[in-house]
């Protein structure tokens, strides 16, 4: 009887289409991590708070452990992991990297993410719109001003065309 409850849901999850059953309370990062295996996105407050589950869906940021697997039916999800080509990095990653916009690297993908939805928008953002499109991503480590350059210096290699 239970079982008559799941609802199957079809996905395109970084270029990839998904069909899969899903029970009601399964939550979107839920799925990405325990069903299609993931974890780059990352589980930290599961309250809507953190935004270290931050993915994109249909191309705007959102927190992953707000929504529910079941309401994602013929979306187009991007995470962490389809950020990359698989032999060089984003130059969002990159400049993470570069800038020093990380240290324990929990919160990091949902600020790579949420930076790349602001750059797809917004190349070249000032100093207060990087921050205020990243308020809802919180980072225990850093004080934030390294995550700000990351992003400017991630948005200038972007207009370039060049990571390096
Ligand atoms: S785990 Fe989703 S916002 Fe914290
Ligand atoms: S780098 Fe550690 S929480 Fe942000």
């Amino acid at each position: 009887m239970k079982g008559k409850l799941k609802k199957t849901v079809s996905v395109t999850v970084n270029g990839t289409e998904h069909e899969s059953t899903v029970s009601p309370p399964t939550l979107l990062s839920e799925y990405l991590r325990e069903h299609l295996h993931l974890t780059g996105t990352h589980r930290g407050c599961e309250t809507a708070k953190c935004g270290a589950c931050t993915v994109l869906l249909d191309g705007e940021p959102v927190k992953s452990c707000n929504i529910l697997a079941a309401q994602i039916d013929g979306s187009e999800i991007l995470t962490v992991e389809g950020l990359g080509d698989g032999k060089s990095l984003h130059p969002v990653q990159d400049a993470f990297w570069d800038c020093h916009g990380m240290q324990c690297g929990y919160c990091t993908p949902g600020f790579v993410m949420a930076a790349v939805a602001l750059l797809n928008e917004n190349p070249d953002p000032s100093d207060d719109e990087v921050r205020s499109a990243l308020a809802g991503n919180i980072c225990r480590c850093t004080g934030y001003t390294k995550i700000v350059e990351s992003v400017q210096e991630a948005g200038k290699r972007m207009q370039e065309g060049t990571d390096e």
